[in-house]
């Protein structure tokens, strides 16, 4: 779908990283944008900048996990617009927790979000979609989405969001649905992922502490997300792939072959493995030693001199 400068462009998330930087391609392109983002701080600090762009903004805090709330921000879409063209489920969130000691929340917190997130964008869009002739429905998942290694609540949900696209993408070309659908596939990009927690919500108690693994290796975790792709890069890609009708956006060759390694695994029946490399990060034996140190602590320290002998009682 050609995206015109007068469309209407909702993007979820849109207050920081991937989501802010879609919201300010379509902003560029002249399409007005609908930001939607649970953190309204945040939400208001980007706002004039989208709105610089001489396009008219509309802000709404929407917490992604509450269906009435995203099919509030349909209609508020709607009542100010009139119509929208492109919807970009993209809030998603990642817990540092341990996924199998640590509480139960954080598979909820992540499965709520980042699934059923992307589930209530497309319920509460796809009728106005339909209705306008036109559109394209953009869910961000992840490589995690192909390739599991990350983290188990992650990965699960990430693949999740590729199946249920892929389902969708299906669905509406046996309708001959007048509406696109694309899934975002990003390696490392530079954004705050790392400190998705910022958002924990209240009623899941404190935020949970962080794994001894994650302890041991999220410096290299860090590192490749400040070196990772720019947020600006990944929105021109997904920019592109609704433009050329595309349904695979996947910014990172060098994921995708682990991806594809992954696959020749599978139709070998062979046990998963990790491999010996993943990209951005140092060689797994590396992270292994890291977590193993972590694990088995510093060295102990030499055993303290033997207290000196009291000084002879003089009397
Ligand atoms: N950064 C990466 O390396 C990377 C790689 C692959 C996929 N992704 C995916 O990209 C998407 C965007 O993440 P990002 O990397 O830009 O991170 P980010 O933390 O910079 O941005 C995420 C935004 O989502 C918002 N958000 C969190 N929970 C929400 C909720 N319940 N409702 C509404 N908004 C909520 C946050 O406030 C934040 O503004 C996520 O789906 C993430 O999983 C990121």
């Amino acid at each position: 779908m050609e995206l015109h400068s007068g469309d209407v462009a909702v993007v979820t998330g849109a207050a920081s990283g991937i989501g802010l930087a879609l919201a300010e391609r379509f902003a560029r392109a002249g399409m007005h944008v609908v930001a939607a983002d649970v953190d309204d701080a945040a939400l208001a600090a980007v706002a004039p900048a989208l709105a610089a762009h001489g396009v008219d903004v509309l802000t709404q805090t929407v917490d992604v996990r509450d269906a009435a709330a995203v099919d509030g921000l349909a209609t508020a879409t709607l009542e100010r617009f009139g119509a929208v063209h492109v919807v970009c489920n993209n809030a998603g969130v990642s817990s540092r927790a341990d996924p199998w000691a640590g509480p139960l929340e954080v598979w909820r917190w992540v499965l709520d979000v980042n699934v059923l997130g992307v589930v209530h964008g497309v319920r509460a869009f796809l009728p106005h979609l339909f209705a306008g002739g036109r559109g394209h429905i953009v869910n961000t998942a992840s490589m995690a989405g192909l390739a599991p290694g990350v983290g188990a609540p992650y990965d699960a949900s990430k693949h999740a969001v590729v199946a249920l696209t892929e389902d969708l993408y299906l669905d509406l070309q046996a309708q001959l649905a007048p509406v696109g659908v694309s899934v975002l596939c990003p390696g490392w990009v530079r954004t705050n992922i790392v400190d998705a927690d910022r958002n924990w919500p209240a009623e899941h108690g404190e935020v949970p502490e962080r794994s001894v693994v994650t302890a041991a290796i999220e410096h290299h975790f860090r590192r490749a997300i400040a070196e990772g792709m720019t947020p600006a890069e990944v929105a021109d890609r997904v920019a592109a792939a609704i433009g050329e009708d595309r349904f695979w956006v996947l910014p990172d060759p060098e994921w995708l072959e682990v991806a594809a390694d992954r696959w020749d695994t599978i139709r070998a029946g062979a046990n998963p493995a990790r491999p010996d490399q993943i990209p951005g990060l140092p060689p797994t034996s590396r992270l292994f030693e890291d977590i193993l140190a972590s694990l088995t602590g510093p060295p102990a320290d030499p055993p303290a001199d033997p207290p000196a002998d009291p000084p002879a009682d003089p009397a």
